[in-house]
C-alpha cells in the first residue's frame, strides 16, 4: 500500500504547541526496554537536533522571505525544540553514559547497515559501508570500558542483536580533512530514498559527536576521557564525510522540504516498528505534527520556487530506519574491507599495499596518536580485568578476531601502544587458561 505524505495534511501548525507535562515523557525502564526502542528514541533525537537547528540556520540565511513566512520558520523550530525534549528525555536517569554511549553506536552500526542494503546510490552504499566499520570497531572500544567501570556486558545493551569485535581499529579513522570529502550527488537526477538516506544517517552522527562532546568528561578516568575525545573527532569526520555527499547547490526552501520529508519518513517507520505502545503514542503523533511540517514546506516551495514538490520528494513514502540485527551482513561487509582506507577524488584504497607512502592522512594519525593512542590503551588495560578484551560474536567471528585485526591494522603511522595481533593472541589463550583453572576450581 502507498502512501503519498504530500497527500496528507497532518497536525495544523497553531494546535502543535504541547504542554510541559506533554513535552517531559515518562522514561523507559533500562533494565525492560527493548535494545531497538532505544535505538529509535537516540535516532529520533538526533532527527530533531537537525530539524531545529536547520530553522536556525534558515532564517539566517535567507533574505528574501516574506515576514509570515519567516516567523512560520521559527514557529515550526521550535515545535522540533519540543519534540527533541521528548525524544531526548525518554531515556532514564539510571542509565549511564557509557551504557547510553553503547546505545548510540549500536545505532551507528545497526542504522547504517539498513541504510546501506536499501541505498540505491552504488558510491552512497559504498560510503555507508565504510562509515560503518569504523562506528563498528567504537562499539568494542567503549564496550571494554563498559566493562571495567560498570560491569556491562554488551549484550545488557545490544540484546544480541549486534555483535561486538574488533574492526577497523580506531586509531586509523583519523584522516586528513580533504580525503573525508566525498563526491556529492546530483540534485537533479537522485532518488528521494538517497537524499533521505543521507539526511537520516548524517543527522544521528552529528548527534553522537554532541553526545561524547558533552558525556565525555563526566568520568574521571583519564584514558576514557581520551577516548571519547578521539571517538568525537571520527564523529566529526563522519559529519563531514556525509554532509560532503549532499549536493551543495540545493536551495535553502529544497532543503526545508528534504528536512521536512525525512521527519516524516523516519517517525513513520518508527510507528510501524514500535513495540512499546506508551512510546508508539508519540510516533504517531510526532509523525502527525511532521505531516503539518511537510505541508508547510511544500506550499512554501511551491510559493517561492514555483516548482512541484513532488519533484524533489516523489509520491511515495521512504523507510530510512529499520532497526533489526544486521549481523550478517556487517560481518560480510567487516571481512571484505577492513582493509579498506580513504583515497583522493572521493576513492578509496582498497587494500594497504595501494596505500602511497605520502598518503595525506598519515601526517595527522602520527600527530594526534605522537604519545599514544586511547582506543588503543583500552585493550591494554582490559587485559589487567579479565585477561582478553572483552567480546561479543559467535564463534565463526570470534575464531577470525586475530586475522582481522591482522588485515585491519596499518603498519605505517601506528600508535607505540598498538596491540599487534601477537599480543591479542597471547591474551586469548591467557583468557582460555585462566577460564579452565578457575572451572576447576568452581
Ligand atoms: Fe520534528
Ligand atoms: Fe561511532
Ligand atoms: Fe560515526
Ligand atoms: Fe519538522
Amino acid at each position: 500500500m502507498t502512501f503519498n505524505p504530500l497527500k496528507e495534511k497532518g497536525m495544523p501548525i497553531e494546535k502543535q504547541l504541547r504542554n510541559w507535562h506533554q513535552i517531559v515523557a515518562k522514561p523507559y525502564k533500562k533494565q525492560k526496554v527493548d535494545c531497538y526502542t532505544r535505538t529509535r528514541q537516540i535516532l529520533m533525537n538526533g532527527i530533531e537536533v537537525e530539524g531545529w537547528g536547520f530553522k536556525h540556520q534558515f532564517n539566517r540565511f535567507m533574505t528574501d522571505i516574506e515576514c509570515e513566512d519567516r516567523a512560520n520558520i521559527s514557529r515550526i523550530g521550535r515545535i522540533e525544540n519540543q519534540q527533541q525534549m521528548t525524544c531526548n528525555w525518554m531515556c532514564p536517569e539510571d542509565q549511564s553514559v557509557l551504557e547510553t554511549t553503547l546505545g548510540y553506536e549500536q545505532v551507528a552500526v545497526d542504522l547504517t547497515a539498513w541504510l546501506a542494503q536499501n541505498e540505491p546510490d552504488k558510491y552512497v552504499k559504498e560510503t555507508f559501508d565504510f562509515g560503518l566499520l569504523e562506528d563498528f570497531d567504537h562499539l568494542y572500544r567503549y564496550a571494554q570500558y563498559a566493562y571495567m567501570r560498570e560491569g556491562i556486558e554488551p549484550n545488557d545493551i545490544v540484546q544480541n542483536q549486534t555483535d561486538v569485535i574488533v574492526g577497523r581499529p580506531t586509531q586509523h579513522h583519523h584522516n586528513c580533512n580533504g580525503l573525508r570529502l566525498r563526491k556529492h550527488y546530483d540534485k537533479t537526477t537522485t532518488s528521494p530514498q538517497t537524499k533521505v538516506n543521507i539526511l537520516t544517517v548524517l543527522s544521528g552522527e552529528q548527534q553522537t559527536h554532541n553526545f561524547y562532546a558533552e558525556h565525555g568528561f563526566m568520568y574521571g578516568d583519564h584514558v576514557l576521557r581520551e577516548t571519547y575525545a578521539e571517538i568525537k573527532d571520527v564523529e566529526e569526520e563522519h559529519v563531514t564525510m556525509y554532509e560532503s555527499l549532499i549536493d551543495p547547490s540545493e536551495t535553502m526552501f529544497e532543503k526545508l522540504l528534504l528536512h521536512e520529508f525525512t521527519e516524516v519518513c523516519n517517525y513513520y517507520t518508527c510507528l510501524e516498528d514500535e513495540v512499546d505502545d506508551e512510546i508508539k503514542k508519540y510516533w504517531e503523533i510526532f509523525l502527525d505534527i511532521e505531516l503539518g511540517h511537510l505541508q508547510m514546506a511544500a506550499e512554501m516551495f511551491k510559493k517561492y520556487e514555483k516548482r512541484d514538490p513532488e519533484e524533489v520528494i516523489g509520491s511515495d513514502i521512504i523507510i530510512p530506519c529499520r532497526f533489526k540485527s544486521q549481523k550478517a551482513y556487517v560481518q560480510k561487509v567487516l571481512e571484505k574491507e577492513v582493509n579498506k582506507r580513504l583515497a583522493p577524488d572521493g576513492k578509496y584504497y582498497n587494500s594497504m599495499d595501494e596505500i602511497p607512502d605520502d598518503w595525506a592522512s598519515y601526517p595527522v594519525q602520527e600527530r594526534v596518536a605522537e604519545i599514544s593512542s586511547p582506543s588503543e590503551n583500552c585493550i591494554n588495560v582490559v587485559e589487567f580485568y579479565h585477561d582478553r578484551d572483552v567480546v561479543e560474536a559467535s564463534e565463526n567471528l570470534k575464531n577470525k578476531e586475530v586475522s582481522l585485526l591482522e588485515k585491519g591494522l596499518q603498519k605505517k603511522a601506528a600508535a607505540s601502544n598498538t596491540v599487534y595481533p601477537d599480543k591479542l593472541q597471547e591474551m586469548i589463550d591467557k583468557h582460555e587458561e585462566r577460564k579452565k583453572e578457575k572451572d576447576k576450581i568452581i
